[in-house]
Formats: structure tokens, sequence, C-alpha cells
């Protein structure tokens, strides 16, 4: 039998962004009882799952690859016919998220930090039900606390008997455990947001801000100012070690005056998108030298709080064990020196913070701003992101200022990796790499061949 994932209709972001649940969900119970689903909600939730199936089955996530497809109705006919209701138990939870957060996120992420992070006085059944779930995730093989034997995942997708029978295991106690745990994972798909802080964006950053340095100046220190931060972790990129598959290597602890504690090791494949074209920024000479650091969020993330973290690790995917072990390890080291984080709209707050923050100063050789995201804009309103950019580009009209995104573009599946700097009045442009993998695995380097100058703007 074929695994079927239904056809895509556009890319993830533009699910994420159109995402809004109805109005009359603002203040419903955590799970409205009624069977009714509003079409056109329900509709918007089953293209989002439909999405999110074919994003993880790319990404050898087939755990969540097979719940979003059974979610989305891709495999009913692999399912039991039974198995209706509780493909509308889950769509219905899913209709309390919050606009701009992609309700698999929320709903998978509920359930892994729930698995992770079990709560006091289970039932027996809610500890069975746990039981049969864990089987299946490889990151409670790798930190839970159960022996119970392992279920092979990584062929779930299979075209056989065998997988399709463990396809109808795995959604079944998924939804057992879901509705053994329904007001706890409701309250997390209303209250929370999609803040996944992934560390393995940093090498990606890293080769923005080595650019950005070359253009700068080498010693002239970066200010950062992170639009969409979450905890911040990204902040503190000059903590991690690097292994690129080119042989760049970078790490902390060859650094005299750095903090010596053994730091989550970011390992990346480097692809080349044309093989004529210039290498990519040096990144083994150093890290760039780095002034302040500050984060804005519509939400920061507090490293501290024992609750934000263990839903930063629910959004881990569950056959990501190294990013799971990399996350800890980070949050780990920043909570020996958190960045500063503030809570604002970037899309309103942006001037005003930069004023206050950042002021231009006249001396020459002053820290040059730099702007950055990853990410984040697919949450935001078309004409948000708009007068964003534009806000930035009208600043480096006035002053010296590099904005870096790390973004996806219309025509991509995989985010895009630009950077500008304002140096003098005269503005820079590159595309850096033409696509990065989401969680840093490979990034396929454009060089600085598109560099684009223009004097005098
Ligand atoms: C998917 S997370 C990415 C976090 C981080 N940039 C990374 O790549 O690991 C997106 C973050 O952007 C934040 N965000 C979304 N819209 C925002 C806005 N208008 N202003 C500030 N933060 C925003 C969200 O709260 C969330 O923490």
């Amino acid at each position: 039998m074929t695994f079927d994932i239904r056809p895509q209709t556009g890319r993830p972001p533009d699910v994420a962004s159109s995402w809004r649940p109805p109005q009359h969900q603002k203040s419903a119970p955590a799970m409205p009882q009624s069977a009714q689903f509003d079409p056109a909600m329900t509709q918007c939730v089953v293209r989002s799952f439909a999405h999110f199936a074919k994003r993880t089955a790319e990404a050898d996530a087939t755990i969540y690859a097979v719940l979003s497809s059974c979610i989305a109705g891709g495999t009913m006919h692999d399912l039991a016919s039974s198995n209706r209701a509780d493909v509308d138990f889950l769509r219905q939870i899913c209709l309390a998220a919050q606009p701009g957060n992609p309700p698999p996120n929320l709903l998978f992420g509920a359930v892994h930090e729930l698995l992770l992070h079990p709560q006091s006085d289970p039932s027996p059944e809610q500890v069975d039900a746990r039981r049969e779930l864990v089987r299946f995730y490889p990151t409670m093989h790798a930190f839970g606390d159960d022996a119970a034997p392992r279920i092979e995942t990584s062929d779930l997708l299979a075209s056989t008997a065998h997988a399709a029978t463990r396809r109808q295991d795995l959604f079944e106690a998924f939804v057992r455990f879901a509705r053994l745990h329904e007001s706890e994972i409701g309250q997390r798909v209303r209250a929370r947001r999609v803040q996944t802080n992934e560390i393995g964006r940093c090498p990606a950053l890293l080769a923005g801000f080595s650019w950005i340095a070359e253009q700068a100046g080498r010693d002239r220190p970066l200010d950062l100012l992170e639009i969409g931060s979450s905890a911040g972790l990204n902040l503190l990129f000059d903590q991690y070690a690097y292994e690129f598959s080119d042989g760049c290597r970078l790490h902390p602890t060859a650094h005299p005056d750095r903090f010596t504690a053994t730091p989550p090791v970011l390992r990346t494949e480097v692809r080349l998108s044309d093989t004529n074209r210039p290498t990519p920024p040096r990144m083994d000479i150093g890290y760039p030298v780095i002034g302040q650091r500050l984060g804005i969020d519509l939400n920061p993330i507090d490293v501290h709080d024992e609750a934000s973290m263990r839903w930063l690790e629910g959004l881990v995917w569950p056959e990501h064990v190294d990013r799971l072990r990399s996350l800890r390890a980070a949050v780990e080291m920043a909570r020996r020196e958190p960045p500063t984080l503030i809570r604002g709209d970037a899309t309103r707050c942006l001037p005003q913070v930069i004023e206050e923050r950042f002021p231009p100063l006249l001396e020459p050789q002053t820290p040059l701003l730099c702007i950055f995201h990853s990410y984040v804009t697919y949450q935001m309103s078309r004409d948000d992101r708009a007068n964003m950019v534009q806000t930035i580009e009208q600043l480096g009209q006035r002053r010296d200022l590099a904005h870096l995104s790390l973004e996806w573009v219309s025509s991509g599946h995989f985010p895009r990796l630009t950077a500008r700097v304002w140096i003098g009045r005269r503005r820079t442009d590159v595309t850096l790499a033409e696509r990065c993998h989401h969680h840093g695995r490979w990034i396929e380097w454009n060089g600085a061949a598109n560099e684009a100058t223009t004097p005098g703007c």
C-alpha cells in the first residue's frame, strides 16, 4: 500500500501566516464538545497538516509525516474507518491555535513535551498510554526513563503491509495519549506560540556575520539586534563550535578570552550551488567581534523558566536527538549569561528600540548595528513584513547598518540567506546562500558572486 502525502498547493509559511482561528474560539472552552466544525477553519487546519506532512517526509521525520498525513486525511485509506472520529478530535483541538502559529507544531509539540516531561500523579491509563507511545519516539530512547522496546520508525513510510500496521499503531497510540491528556494539550495549543529556537541556524548566521564583518572591517564590533529572538540562543552564536564539511572549523575554547565550558558542536555539510562561484566568507579566521546583544520578541522566553524550556524541547522533532542535545547545551550556556530580551512587536517598535538602545554615534569605528532574523517573517502578515523591511531600508539611508535575513522567499521550499550593509552611504547586497536546511544540516553557498553595490544611496 502506498503512503499517500496529499498534493501540495503552496508552501508552509503561507499556511502559517494565513492561519487564523475563528473568532468564537477565543472564548470557547478548551475542547468544544460539538462535532460541528467551521468548514473553512477546518480546511485551514487540514492544509497546514498536509504541508507539514510533506515537509517532514522530506526531512525523514517519519513520525510527524505519518501523523500529519493521517490528520490531513492523506492516508484515510490507510486508517481504519473507526479512526475518523479520532481525526476529527485532533483537528478540533487545533482550531484553538493562535494566529500565525502552525497547528501541527503546536499539537505535536504539546504531546512531545508531555512525553519528555510527564506530569506527576498520572493515572494507570495515562502511564500505559505513555508507555505505548514513547516506543515510537527516538528522543525518548535517548533521554527518557523508559526501557520499553523501541519501534523502528525509519521505514515507516514504506509501501509494505508491515509499515502500514505500524502507522496504524502509531496513530492509535498518539490518539490514545492525546485523549487521556486532552486538557493539558488543549491548553498548550491555545496558549503557546511556535517559538522553536534552533541553534542549528547559527552556521548560516555565522556566515552572514562574517561577511558583514568583512565589509565593516574585521576589528569593528557588531552590535546585534535580533528580531523574533525566542529565548535568544542565536544571539550567542559565538559561544558555539562549528565544523563545516569543507574543513572549516571554529571552536570557542580556542579563543583565550572565551568561556570554556563544553559548547554544542554544529556540523554542517557545505554544498556549492555553482562550483565556479567564489568561495563563501572566511569563517575560520575567528568569530566576528560582538558589542551589544539585544533580542525583540512578541513573547521573549526566559531561559530560567522551566515551563518555557520544556516547551522549547517539545518543539524539537522526535527523530532529532542531536538537536535536543544541542538545545539543552545551549540553554545551559545561556543560563550563565542570558542575552537581554525585550517584549515587543518588531513591526511596530523597531525605530524606537534602535533610537533608545543603539543611537548612532559620530566617532568613526563605532560598532556596526546588525539587525537579523531567522524563521520569523513567515509569522507576520504580508504588510507588516513589507513595512519592517522598509523601516530598515530607511534607517540604512541615515546610518551605517547591516541587515541579515534567513527567511523563506516566495519561490522556495528552503530559506535563503541574504545580507545587506550600508556603510558610508554605500549599500551592498548579497545572497550568500540560495538554500539553507531548516535545522542547519547543510548550506548551499552562492559565495559572494552576486554582490551588488549601490553607491551614494
Ligand atoms: C519560529 S521562532 C524562530 C526563533 C529564532 N529566530 C530561531 O530561528 O531560532 C519565531 C519567533 O518570532 C517571534 N515573532 C513573530 N512575529 C514577531 C514580531 N512581529 N515581532 C517580534 N517577534 C515576533 C515569535 O514570537 C517567535 O519567538
